[in-house]
C-alpha cells in the first residue's frame, strides 16, 4: 500500500512536472479569456449571439501546412491555439437539450493516431478544464446543436472569405462553416449586398473587436513590453555585429536568433531586410541580397511575437558603421519627423494628426534639401500612386495580437499602444539629384499612450544617428562566431 501511494505520488508528481516543462507558463490565463468574452457580451445587443471560427490551417506545399497560427480575436477570447474550433457567445442565458449556458466552444475532437503525431489536443474536457468554459462539446457535434438562430434579433459574426479547404476530418472549419450557414440562412451573394438581409449582421462584430482590442489590459501590456524590448534588443545586437559583405538573410537570422533565444514563439510579421535599394520596397520580404554593401544604408524591420504579442520596430543603419553625409540628412530629417510626432502624442490627439506633424516636417525637410520644389501638392504627391513621392504610407497604427491590431482611429486613448514610424525613400532613378538616391529610411518605434504623453516602449534600441554610430563601433557575441566553409562541388 505504502509502496503504490508513492508510485502514485511519483507518477503524479512526474505528470505535473511534465505539464510544467512542455510549455510555458506565462500565457495569458483563462480568467483574462473569459473577462474578455464578459466584456464583448456587454457590449452586445439584446438577445443577439456571436459566433467566431478558428483559423483555418494553410497548405504549404504537397502534405505540408504553414505553422498553424490562431486567429486573433478567436485567441483573445478563449486562449485556444488549436484550429477546427467554433465559438459562440451569447448576450442571455440559453437553456437547450438540458443544459444552460452563454457561451459554447465547439474543439477538435481527440484522435490518437493524429496526435501521435501533431502532439496532444485539449478535446472538450481540456476546453473546460484548462479554457474555463462550463460547456463544450466537440466540433463534429456543432452538425446537430439544437439552437434556432432565427429567434435572436441579431446574429453577429464576420463575413467569410471562401478560402477554406475540406479535409477528410468530420467536424473541421470546412464543415463548421458550411453547417453554420446553413443553420442561418446565409446566402453569400444576398449577404453582399444586404448585410441586414434577416438578422445577420457582418458589421457590428469588427466594431467591438476594435474597441475592447485597441486599449490594453495590464497582463498584455506584459506581453507587448516583452515583446518590444526582445525586438530591440536584436537590433541592438544586430548594429554590434553588422560588417559589409553580410547577406541580407543572415542579418535576418541574427534577429530572429534573438527571438528565439527569448522563446519568442514566432516573428509577428515577415521580416524586412533590405539594403540600399531594396529598402526602398516598403514590404521588402525576399532578404536575398549575397553581399550588402559598404557605403549602403540597410533598413530592418522585425518584431518578435511573443505569448501572441507582436512588437513592430524599424531601424536603419549604415552598413559600414558611419553615415554618409547624404544619408545623415535624411536620417535625422525622419528623426525629427519621428520625435515631433511623438511629443504631441496623447490621449485625446486625434489619430491622423501624427501623421500630419510627420508629413510636414518630412515635406518641409525635403524643400529645404532641394528634393522637393515645394510643399505644394503637384510637386509632393505622385501622380501614379496617388501617395506622397517619397513618405508613401501612413504612420501609426496599433500593435497587439496582430501587427496592424485591431483598434479605433478616431481619437487616441489611454492604454493604446501604437507605432510611429515616418520614413523616406528615394529609390534609384527618381527625379532628384543622384547622391541622394538609394537612401531609404524608416524609423520606427512602439509607443503606450497615456493620459499626458506617450511613453517609448522600444527605447532599448537606440534611434539618434550619433547613439547608433557609437554602438555599432562595439562588438558583439555574434561578432566571432565563425562556421565551416562549405564545399561546393
Ligand atoms: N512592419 C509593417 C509595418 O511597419 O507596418
Ligand atoms: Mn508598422
Ligand atoms: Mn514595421
Amino acid at each position: 500500500m505504502k509502496f503504490s501511494i508513492t508510485i502514485t505520488l511519483l507518477v503524479l508528481s512526474n505528470l505535473l512536472f511534465a505539464q510544467t516543462l512542455e510549455k510555458p507558463n506565462d500565457y495569458l490565463t483563462s480568467d483574462f479569456h473569459k473577462k474578455r468574452r464578459e466584456a464583448l457580451r456587454t457590449k452586445m445587443p439584446q438577445n443577439s449571439v456571436a459566433i467566431f471560427f478558428a483559423n483555418p490551417v494553410r497548405n504549404r506545399a504537397n502534405d505540408v501546412s504553414y505553422v498553424y497560427h490562431q486567429d486573433p480575436n478567436f485567441f483573445y477570447l478563449t486562449g485556444h491555439r488549436e484550429p477546427h474550433s467554433a465559438l459562440l457567445i451569447f448576450k442571455d442565458e440559453q437553456l437547450v437539450d438540458g443544459n444552460t449556458f452563454n457561451e459554447l466552444i465547439f474543439v477538435r475532437a481527440h484522435d490518437a493516431l493524429m496526435e501521435l503525431y501533431e502532439g496532444a489536443r485539449l478535446g472538450k474536457e481540456g476546453a473546460k478544464e484548462q479554457l474555463g468554459f462550463k460547456v463544450s462539446f466537440e466540433s463534429p457535434s456543432f452538425e446537430n446543436l439544437n439552437l434556432d438562430f432565427s429567434k435572436f434579433e441579431k446574429v453577429l459574426f464576420y463575413d467569410f472569405n471562401n478560402d477554406v479547404r475540406n479535409t477528410t476530418e468530420k467536424g473541421d472549419l470546412y464543415d463548421l462553416i458550411s453547417q453554420f450557414k446553413q443553420k442561418v440562412g446565409y446566402q453569400q451573394t444576398n449577404l453582399s449586398i444586404e448585410p441586414d438581409l434577416n438578422n445577420l449582421d457582418i458589421k457590428l462584430l469588427d466594431r467591438y473587436m476594435n474597441e475592447l482590442r485597441g486599449v490594453k489590459t495590464k497582463e498584455e501590456l506584459v506581453l507587448l513590453r516583452k515583446a518590444i524590448n526582445i525586438s530591440a534588443v536584436g537590433q541592438v545586437e544586430v548594429m554590434k555585429a553588422l560588417e559589409p559583405n553580410m547577406s541580407e538573410t543572415e542579418i535576418q537570422g541574427l534577429h530572429e536568433f534573438v527571438f528565439k533565444k527569448y522563446q519568442a514563439e514566432f516573428e509577428g510579421y515577415p521580416s524586412i531586410v533590405g539594403a540600399g535599394n531594396n529598402g526602398c520596397v516598403l514590404h521588402y520580404i525576399d532578404n536575398h541580397k549575397p553581399e550588402i554593401e559598404d557605403g549602403e544604408l540597410i533598413l530592418m524591420d522585425l518584431g518578435a511575437e511573443y505569448r501572441g504579442y507582436t512588437a513592430d520596430v524599424t531601424r536603419t543603419i549604415p552598413v559600414n558603421g558611419k553615415f554618409s553625409k547624404e544619408q545623415k540628412l535624411i536620417y535625422d530629417l525622419v528623426y525629427e519627423a519621428q520625435q515631433a510626432a511623438a511629443d504631441s502624442c496623447k490621449a485625446g490627439l486625434p489619430f491622423s494628426t501624427l501623421y500630419q506633424i510627420t508629413a510636414n516636417v518630412v515635406n518641409e525637410g525635403l524643400v529645404e534639401l532641394g528634393i522637393y520644389k515645394s510643399t505644394n501638392r503637384a510637386d509632393v504627391i505622385n501622380s501614379e500612386t496617388g501617395r506622397n513621392r517619397y513618405y508613401p504610407h501612413g504612420c501609426c497604427h496599433h500593435i497587439g495580437l496582430d501587427v496592424h491590431d485591431k483598434g479605433m482611429y478616431g481619437v487616441l486613448e489611454e492604454n493604446m499602444v501604437i507605432t510611429i514610424e515616418p520614413g523616406i525613400y528615394i529609390s534609384e532613378g527618381s527625379p532628384t539629384e543622384e547622391r541622394w538616391w538609394k537612401i531609404p529610411v524608416r524609423i520606427e518605434d512602439d509607443y503606450l499612450v497615456t493620459k499626458d504623453g506617450c511613453e517609448l516602449l522600444s527605447g532599448m534600441a537606440p534611434r539618434k544617428s550619433d547613439e547608433i554610430e557609437k554602438l555599432m563601433s562595439e562588438k558583439s557575441f555574434f561578432s566571432n562566431y565563425k562556421l565551416p566553409e562549405l564545399d561546393d562541388k
